[in-house]
């Protein structure tokens, strides 16, 4: 093999000493013609040996280990399930780098019904070599020029054409309509292209040419388009195969096994990119010096070595290189060469597969030799004969290896005994040559017995496959464009955001000074922060959020709580006031009890979330429930009265209820505790709500024009007079008339964590209405009220949670969704929550705002205390607030603290400083 190896290579020298020794004799050639052709032997276990090396390569790329310029890809398309055959419509489809030099254009009509086709109108068109190899620009721009010269000869219909892109290049796929050339196989080499997205330069060449408003729809490679062109048949076509200009194949992978991915469920297509495979150890005793001189002599040396012993570029070639060889060792055409014969390309994939055609006979072989310059002998014809036979059988049974080692790739990951499938074949080495098919199906049963593999031929090239997916393309985009009108009114821009703030400034003047508003601004009479003086045992109670406590708070030099967790059934907080009274003391009682304090007789504050006209520390009249409270005979009465009543009524009990504290209040005060510059209290959890430190002097019905109190403004019901109607959507009406106080607390609504979870689900109802998502399919479970949680919304969003776990979190409710599915609900999620971030950072920033006006300041630096459930757990909720306050409040440095211990703690600190005030006015 060396020895003529060697003469192989350097091909002026070799010819020449051939005829410096003259011709060889007849014992001589024929050893000569045996050596050469023995080198395209490969026998069955360097054909199991180059099987197991690419199985190995094919695990270790799709566990990601691959090393960075891996022996094969296992490219990840979108491709996610093989035709239902129910996809239709009409589809222009592009071919790019299947076929050689040539370009296609298709214009294919999918019916929808089974079996019934309809032939695809096609037309080619040839890359001039200079475009092939020259800009990336150039070559879109003649691909667009093609498809308008296309279309423009077809009788149909071109409005809103759907385009599928197939694109027969390595590519990293990021969707349907993303894919980045990652290098250039075969015979292109574009400037400008490796490592951009090949569906935008094709969507800029169109826009360039300007003829045809085409929206390119999907990408995919011609292997994928082999496949799902693919008739659906009595077994799964889950591989499709290609074998053109240069070849490669797919397959159906499970996607849990694929690294890259993240999903656990369901399949995917990948491309596996076998042309590059070359592991040395496999391959090498396999490549002869004519592989390595066409490696040597072609646009990308080194690389694609396994696809240049069997992509049709190279057939013709590797021939010629035979010939050629043989004939200046004058075993062929006498010791003579040609000037063609020795120049690369001249001898093509359609002159091998004619030559071999046992139908075409000698004088065709004749014919095409002397084409080329040559004058054949008898012998010679059959000699030729013989070395495309060697050359084409080597590269199908190196196919057969490589497609056997799909297969077992397949029956691994499916944990089948007997693979039972259907390959889709494609591309002209497969369909125009005489032999390569038989071949290659046979090596195939030899090295892979378990597999019961059935060969469908694919019909039209794949550009029926293209279709399909295209169509699926069509329909998901379709999905987000639906999502995104849907999700349109969530999403707050500057002036929007700008408005509301405004809205808020003038709704807190009117409140403040006694006109109608829907903000009340309803006086605390908390008149100053803690100082730090204060000292003494307190009982607090807090209720209105998502837990009711009692806490005995123990005021030093610092602060110690104690605390105890109770509930409060919705029979009670929605049954007669009296009830809950009840409820309350007990819990006290009860309290007291394990805390050794029965007899005692504490101060108490009571935090207790809702809105109350105040007339001093320990009076305060409910104005109305709200949040999920609705407990009858309190709304106008002094709910520190129904507690007293409450003790009474329980004689055991003493207590000394000395201030009543909304837990905005409570929070502003318990931050303010560790920081003077803590002047604003935000609650965002079942409810929302703020209260800051006004000036006296701006507060109408409070006596004194000096220093300044504490104003809980109740945001909850800006815009129950109508003002926000213009952000309000139907998802928020629905909430709304749903809830059990229609019409009240618009604001609230649309931010608090009792609320965004019912958003989501009207939305998720909407969408799937639309058939957006799970396929349309109505779902029982999604009809029940508040079975999204707004804790979900967190979960969901939280950054360290994977796609497959939000499908997790939601198929625990019993939504079976998809990935596609998870990802937009994800998206509902994100639209939801960060509007409400956003409204209620105008809010803040509209009280920041004010406190910087009344101190007549240029700038303020101002502390916020913030609690809640869904500010403290949503992944960004906190930050999406801080950021739009920056925004909208340039002039302020806002900086915002975690209450820790909750407005109990805050409440006690309202009645140690009420303590510490009544001992001053009693000395
Ligand atoms: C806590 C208070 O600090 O925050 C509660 O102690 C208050 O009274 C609560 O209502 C708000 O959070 P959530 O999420 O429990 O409503
Ligand atoms: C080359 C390409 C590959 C394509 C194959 C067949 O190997 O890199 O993407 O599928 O040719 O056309
Ligand atoms: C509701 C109440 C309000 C409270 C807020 C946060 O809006 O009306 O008083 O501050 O919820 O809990």
């Amino acid at each position: 093999m060396d020895s003529i190896g060697s003469s192989g290579l350097r091909q002026g020298e070799e010819a020449l000493s051939c005829s410096e020794e003259g011709l060889p004799g007849p014992s001589d050639s024929s050893e000569l013609v045996q050596e050469c052709l023995q080198q395209f032997k490969v026998t069955r276990a360097q054909l199991q040996q180059i099987q197991a090396s690419l199985l190995g390569s094919m695990e270790q790329a799709l566990r990601g280990q691959a090393s960075p310029a891996p022996a094969v890809r296992m490219l990840p398309t979108y491709v996610g399930s093989t035709p239902h055959g129910t996809e239709q419509g009409d589809f222009v489809v592009l071919e790019l780098g299947a076929t050689g030099a040539s370009l296609r254009v298709l214009w294919v009509t999918l019916t929808g019904i089974e079996g019934h086709r309809v032939e695809p109108r096609s037309q080619e068109f040839v890359i001039p070599q200079e475009v092939m190899l020259g800009a990336g620009q150039q070559l879109f721009d003649f691909a667009a020029h093609c498809l308008s010269e296309f279309l423009d000869a077809q009788p149909v219909n071109k409005q809103g054409l759907q385009l599928g892109f197939s694109f027969s290049f390595p590519c990293h796929q990021t969707g349907l309509d993303r894919s980045t050339l990652i290098s250039w196989t075969k015979g292109f080499r574009c400037s400008g292209v490796e490592g951009q997205d090949v569906v935008q330069l094709l969507r800029d060449a169109i826009r360039r040419q300007g003829a045809y408003n085409i929206d390119v729809v999907a990408v995919v490679n011609d292997t994928v388009g082999t496949m799902m062109g693919c008739e659906p048949g009595v077994r799964p076509c889950e591989v499709g195969l290609v074998v053109d200009t240069g070849t490669n194949a797919c397959y159906m992978e499970e996607a849990r096994h694929v690294a890259v991915l993240d999903e656990d469920r369901g399949r995917v297509c990948v491309s596996v990119e076998w042309g590059s495979f070359s592991d040395d150890g496999a391959l090498g005793p396999v490549l002869t010096t004519f592989d390595h001189t066409l490696d040597h002599e072609s646009l990308n040396p080194g690389a694609q070595r396994f696809e240049k012993m069997i992509g049709g570029l190279y057939l013709g070639e590797l021939v010629r290189l035979v010939l050629a060889h043989l004939a200046r060792c004058g075993v062929l055409f006498g010791g003579c060469t040609s000037p063609a014969l020795l120049s690369q390309g001249s001898i093509l994939l359609e002159h091998v597969a004619e030559m071999e055609d046992p139908s075409t006979g000698a004088a065709r072989v004749h014919a095409i030799l002397q084409d080329l310059g040559l004058s054949p002998g008898a012998s010679d014809v059959e000699l030729v004969q013989h070395v495309c036979v060697a050359v084409c059988t080597r590269a199908a049974q190196l196919c057969a290896a490589a497609l056997a080692a799909v297969l077992s790739c397949l029956q691994h990951s499916r944990e089948q005994q007997t693979l039972q499938v259907a390959v889709a074949t494609g591309g002209r080495v497969c369909e125009r040559h005489p032999r390569f098919c038989s071949v290659l199906q046979g090596t195939v049963m030899l090295l892979a017995p378990e597999c019961d593999v059935s060969f469908i031929p694919s019909v039209d090239g794949g550009g029926r496959g293209v279709a399909m997916v295209t169509a699926v393309a069509a329909r998901l985009a379709a999905h987000r464009r639906l999502l995104e009108e849907t999700l349109a009114p969530f999403r707050l821009n500057h002036d929007q955001l700008a408005a509301v703030q405004a809205q808020m400034r003038k709704a807190m003047a009117k409140g403040l000074r006694g006109e109608a508003s829907s903000l009340r601004m309803l006086p605390t009479f908390v008149r100053a922060t803690p100082d730090g003086s204060e000292r003494g045992d307190f009982l607090a109670l807090d209720l209105g959020g998502t837990n009711f406590r009692v806490l005995l708070v123990r005021v030093t030099t610092g602060v110690q709580i104690t605390s105890e967790i109770y509930s409060i059934p919705e029979t009670v907080a929605q049954g007669s006031g009296q009830q809950l009274f009840d409820h309350i003391v007990d819990c006290i009682v009860d309290f007291q009890q394990k805390q050794g304090l029965s007899g005692q007789s504490l101060p108490l504050g009571f935090t207790f979330s809702f809105p109350c006209r105040q007339l001093g520390l320990d009076q305060g009249i409910l104005l109305n429930w709200t949040k999920g409270f609705k407990a009858s005979d309190c709304e106008g009465q002094d709910v520190v009265s129904l507690l007293r009543e409450a003790i009474t009524r329980r004689q055991a009990v003493e207590l000394n209820v000395v201030a009543i504290v909304n837990d905005t209040v409570g929070t502003m005060m318990s931050c303010g505790y560790e920081d003077p510059r803590c002047e604003i209290g935000l609650i965002v959890g079942t409810g929302t709500n703020a209260c800051y430190m006004e000036e006296l002097r701006n507060v109408a019905g409070v006596p004194g024009d000096s220093g300044r109190m504490c104003i809980n403004m109740e945001w909850g019901a800006f815009g129950d007079d109508g003002s926000l109607a213009m952000l309000n959507t139907r998802f928020d009406a629905s909430v709304d008339q749903a809830s059990i106080n229609p019409s009240k607390q618009r604001f609230e609504k649309m931010i608090s964590g009792m609320y965004l979870g019912e958003i989501v689900r009207h939305i998720l109802l909407h969408l799937t209405s639309l058939g957006v998502l799970f396929r349309g399919q109505q779902i029982q479970r999604l009809q029940t009220r508040d079975i999204f949680k707004t804790k979900f919304l967190s979960e969901i969003e939280s950054d360290s949670l994977a796609l497959r776990q939000v499908r997790a979190i939601l198929e625990d409710l019993g939504l079976p969704l998809t990935s596609d599915d998870a990802l937009m609900v994800l998206e509902v999620c994100q639209a939801v929550s960060q509007r409400a971030a956003q409204l209620c950072g105008a809010g803040v920033a509209a009280v920041v705002e004010k406190i910087r006006e009344n101190r007549g300041l240029e700038e303020l630096a101002v502390s916020v205390g913030v609690d809640g459930t869904l500010y403290k757990l949503h992944p960004h909720f906190s930050s999406l607030v801080a950021a739009t306050v920056r925004e909208l409040a340039p002039r302020c440095v806002v900086t915002f603290l975690q209450s820790e211990d909750g407005s109990g703690k805050g409440a006690a600190l309202v009645t140690a400083v009420a303590c510490r005030l009544a001992q001053l006015t009693r000395v």
